[in-house]
């Protein structure tokens, strides 16, 4: 039995505080002053440095946040010998003492969480009410699987007759590993880590090439915790050490957070047994999405349009579940394309360090041109109804846009474009909107504002998408309360944060015993 108290979410701070605003400021001043970070190659109690790849400032690129040491294949095959012996001793500690390393690390990372949210600020580009939530999401997920092991761990009750005694376990899979985006740059690393270790698994943790800073947080915090060396590693880097990781054939579980083209290819290369393998990998996928906000001709627009604006253009969009595009009823889309298009032209588009800011620069600079590209395209295909020009020069700002008007084929309407661009549909009515919500290949996230709750239900039965909000926005999921994940093309419909989340991670075992003895053996 648990002995921890019932879990709850790690409350975001009060930023309308002064003093709470001049501590983050404090923080961000003491950070600066600290960059860059060096993060190493982290193999059991070893570090290297090597070969080595800079992250920069979103919002002034000429500023290096932090030096990761390129990891090599090398390092791949030192990393899964280590995790081997990680599997030994990790997978044996009782659930309940690695559950403690856990709450101790979520312990680490909450006394911290002003500077990492401000290495988030500098690294990433995430604004502070944005990191603020990012460090309390990664200390939700360290406190919610710890607690969700524990009551795995106790296993099910099964049907049990005169005679025969049956048990199932739950048991660690083996070495996951965890590869891992940007855009929460803690708190995702930090959900598919936890969930792997809290089961048992050794982790080898490869994060994105943008925000290796933020991973050696991780990592620092679940070492402090008393996760042994051997249990987690670190390699930073991209390309050819993501390749061997995943074609390893010691690795028994990779759960990957990204896009989806990555994540086929993942799936795919994954599907091929190696040499001495004696398992099928599992891959937990969790991808992109085209997300769609329904907006019925009853809709309270007061409610809808802040909804809309601030799922699309919060952190430039830069979210899975961030909105898309609208479906909007065309007995009102007149109306909400005016209101939409006057809440977009008063967003604070600035850097994300500074307290006002609603849209900072996007990652990077191929992500800039991409952005672009789709705008230019949407200029050419259709109508833009808002555009916030000029935007800062420096940092790779792209001017949050709202286009209206396009065909229902262009790429706009279809394709993940993640960046501050919303499309607005019109649509004969709700049927129709499911229609074409119906006909997409993502189905991540989703929105509907509307009265009726007739209209409400019709949409929930109809909607395939793995999280549906009604007359609300449709970011910001929460631990425990709102379990994460996409189906169709947007994942493996593996629910982060939820009460399943664990079972990928272990392999269910069941022992029958006839217990009707034939004499005694004495
Ligand atoms: N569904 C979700 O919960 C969720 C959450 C966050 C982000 N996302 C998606 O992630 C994407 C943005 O993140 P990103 O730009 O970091 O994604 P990405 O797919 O480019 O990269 C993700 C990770 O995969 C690695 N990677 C790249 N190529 C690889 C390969 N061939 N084999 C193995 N690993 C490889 C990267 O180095 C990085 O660590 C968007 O599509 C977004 O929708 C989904």
């Amino acid at each position: 039995m648990s002995t921890l108290p019932p879990f709850a979410n790690e409350p975001v701070l009060e930023l309308r505080r002064a003093p709470v605003r001049a501590q983050l400021q404090d923080a961000l001043r003491g950070l600066t002053a600290r960059l860059p970070l060096r993060v190493p190659v982290m193999i059991g109690t070893g570090e290297r440095t090597g070969t080595e790849m800079p992250s920069t400032d979103p919002g002034a690129p000429d500023h290096v946040v932090a030096v990761a040491t390129r990891a090599t294949e090398a390092d791949v095959a030192a990393a899964l010998d280590e995790a081997e012996r990680g599997l030994h001793t990790w997978g044996a500690t009782r659930a309940e003492e690695r559950a403690a390393a856990l709450v101790r690390a979520a312990a680490w990372l909450r006394e911290r969480r002003l500077e990492i949210a401000a290495l988030e600020v500098r690294e990433c580009a995430k604004p502070w009410p944005e990191a603020d939530a990012d460090v309390c999401e990664a200390i939700d997920f360290l406190e919610y699987y710890a607690r969700g092991a524990i009551a795995l761990d106790a296993g099910p009750e099964l049907l049990q007759v005169p005679g025969e005694r049956n048990e199932m376990r739950y048991v660690p899979r083996g070495v996951a590993a965890v590869i891992s985006p940007w855009n929460f740059p803690l708190a995702i690393p930090c959900g598919m880590t936890a969930g792997a270790l809290a089961t048992g698994n050794p982790v080898v943790l490869k994060p994105a090439e943008q925000s290796p800073g933020c991973a050696l947080m991780l990592v620092q915090a679940l070492r402090a915790g008393g996760v042994p060396a051997s249990a987690i590693s670190l390699l930073p880097g991209e390309g050819d050490v993501e390749a061997a990781l995943v074609a390893h054939p010691r690795v028994q579980t990779i759960a990957f957070t990204g896009s989806l083209p990555v994540g086929l290819e993942i799936n795919r290369a994954a599907g091929t047994v190696g040499p001495g393998q004696h398992h099928i990998k599992r891959v937990v996928s969790e991808l992109g999405g085209k997300n769609c906000v329904i907006v019925d001709s009853d809709a309270d627009l007061d409610e809808a349009v802040p909804g809309i604006v601030s799922s699309a253009f919060v952190y430039a969009g830069q979210k899975c579940s961030a909105a898309a595009r609208v479906l909007v009823h065309e007995a009102i889309a007149d109306q909400l394309i005016d209101r939409v298009a006057g809440a977009v032209q008063v967003l604070v588009v600035g850097q994300a360090g500074e307290l006002g800011t609603d849209v900072p620069p996007v990652i990077e600079q191929a992500a800039q041109e991409r952005v672009s590209r789709y705008a230019e395209l949407a200029r050419a295909q259709g109508e833009i109804v808002a555009r916030i020009e000029p935007v800062p020069d420096r940092g790779w700002f792209c001017p949050p846009t709202v286009a209206a008007g396009l065909p229902r084929d262009s790429p706009v309407l279809n394709e993940e474009i993640f960046g501050p661009l919303l499309a607005i549909d019109r649509v004969s009515g709700v049927e129709e909107a499911c229609d074409v919500v119906d006909g997409l290949p993502y189905a991540l996230t989703g929105g509907l504002f509307a009265r009726d709750p007739g209209v409400v239900r019709y949409v929930r039965e109809r909607s395939p998408v793995g999280n549906l909000y009604v007359n609300r926005g449709i970011t910001g999921a929460m631990v425990g309360r709102q379990p994460f994940g996409g189906n169709r093309l947007s994942g493996t419909g593996s629910k982060a944060g939820g009460p399943d989340y664990l079972r990928q991670f272990v392999e269910p075992r069941v022992v029958t015993e006839n217990t009707m003895r034939h004499g005694l053996e004495v």
